[in-house]
């Protein structure tokens, strides 16, 4: 049978599904019982409550990181038992230093329903392990492989480089359908025995051999069927997260003065330029991209209705237009200088003051509007 495996749409790849071969696994098998690690405290052990532990300290951490924590752990909390009645403060106690300490709050989690719901025995199911909190695929599969010999299949980070390479697949692996074909690439691979060896071996080969930037190709088990060595590709794979456009916005501002005064407004306390004055917006800051771009002119009548709460409209003018870059987006920013002849002194809302232009050095403004006034003020 053969499917077609799409990658975000740029390249498809065929795939046999019936005929595995054995080479992949075997090359990793041999090479892990040859060169892989041996002596990491969780290699000694089948006990799943010591392989969960592990794993979930492995997920976001290093193994010299992991491996003090990992023995004083065990030394507090020798039992699931044990991990399951301490208080959360002493077990995050514990993790302080690890990091990303979700995981510490899902392992008491996890240890307390293990005890409730399996007697204090971590199922052999990979399926079941992944209804627990903190261990997602991946984890259930080598949790399953160490600790009771089940055939499933990991996919982290390390497998995902070693695969993109040894496969030469194109697309960045966090992509839904790239990961879906690892998925499945992974579950195809699977060797019948040695499933212990194979699971480390695959952790140990991304970890040690096939490394991020300065892949060992000359020392890998797997050079003679690696795309990435034989096409020089080992820098372009994996791809690269691709990078989000910068968003775009665009506001246009209203430079309202009458005499020497300008109308500012105090923006609400949440968002951009929170609880500061700046200048009033007509429709706030809209997104803008290729297929719509408001134009000044669209929005003419809203400028005439929001300067006429505050007086009689004298003459309407454009000043140049000018963009701010924030980290995540870019705002285009359009000022219109509104005269007002004459002021009407009821105030539509409390948030609009009026503030004398030799004021504004001192006021609570953001740096783009507190250039633009000074900038504008010392021409006018
Ligand atoms: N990373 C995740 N699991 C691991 C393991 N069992 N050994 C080494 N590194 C790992
Ligand atoms: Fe990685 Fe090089 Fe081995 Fe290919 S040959 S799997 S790129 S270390």
């Amino acid at each position: 049978m053969k499917r077609i495996i799409k990658n975000n749409g740029t390249r498809a790849q065929t795939v046999m599904l019936e005929y595995v071969d054995p080479s992949f696994s075997h090359a990793v098998i041999q090479w892990q019982k040859q060169h892989g690690r041996h002596a990491l405290p969780w290699q000694r052990t089948t006990d799943a409550y010591h392989v969960w532990l592990s794993e979930i300290m492995l997920q976001q951490t290093q193994v010299t990181a992991v491996i003090p924590y990992y023995l004083r752990f065990l030394q507090s909390f020798p039992t699931v038992y044990s991990l399951a009645a301490a208080p959360s403060e002493e077990i995050m106690g514990h993790w302080s230093g690890l990091g990303y300490y979700t995981r510490a709050r899902n392992l008491h989690q996890c240890a307390k329903l293990v005890v409730a719901h399996y007697d204090g025995r971590f199922p052999a199911d990979p399926a079941m392990l992944e209804q627990l909190p903190g261990i997602g695929r991946s984890t259930a599969a080598a949790i399953s492989a160490f600790s009771y010999g089940t055939v499933a299949a990991i996919l982290d980070g390390n497998v995902k480089r070693v695969f993109a390479r040894v496969f030469g697949i194109d697309g960045y692996p966090g992509s839904k359908p790239v990961e879906d074909a690892m998925w499945q690439r992974a579950q195809a691979l699977l060797p019948a025995v040695d499933i212990e060896s194979y699971t480390q071996g695959l952790m140990d080969l991304g970890a040690t051999l096939c490394t991020r930037s300065s892949p060992s190709c000359p020392r890998c088990p797997l050079q003679t069927q690696c795309v990435a060595f034989a096409q020089n590709l080992t820098a372009e794979l994996p791809t690269k997260k691709p990078k989000k456009k910068q968003k775009e916005k665009q506001a246009i501002m209203l430079v309202i003065l009458h005499e020497n005064q300008v109308l500012l407004e105090q923006r609400p306390n949440s968002g951009i330029w929170g609880g500061l004055l700046s200048l009033p917006e007509v429709d706030g800051m809209r997104e803008v991209n290729a297929a719509s771009t408001s134009s000044l002119s669209d929005s003419s009548r809203e400028v005439n209705q929001l300067a006429q709460q505050f007086g009689h409209l004298e003459s309407i003018e454009r000043l140049p237009e000018f963009t701010h870059v924030f980290t995540h987006f870019k705002l285009h920013i359009a000022p219109l200088l509104v005269r007002l002849s004459q002021r009407q002194n009821m105030m539509a809302e409390a948030r609009y003051v009026w503030v004398d232009m030799t004021m504004l050095a001192h006021a609570p403004l953001p740096a783009p509007v507190k250039n633009l006034l000074l900038t504008f003020g010392h021409g006018a």
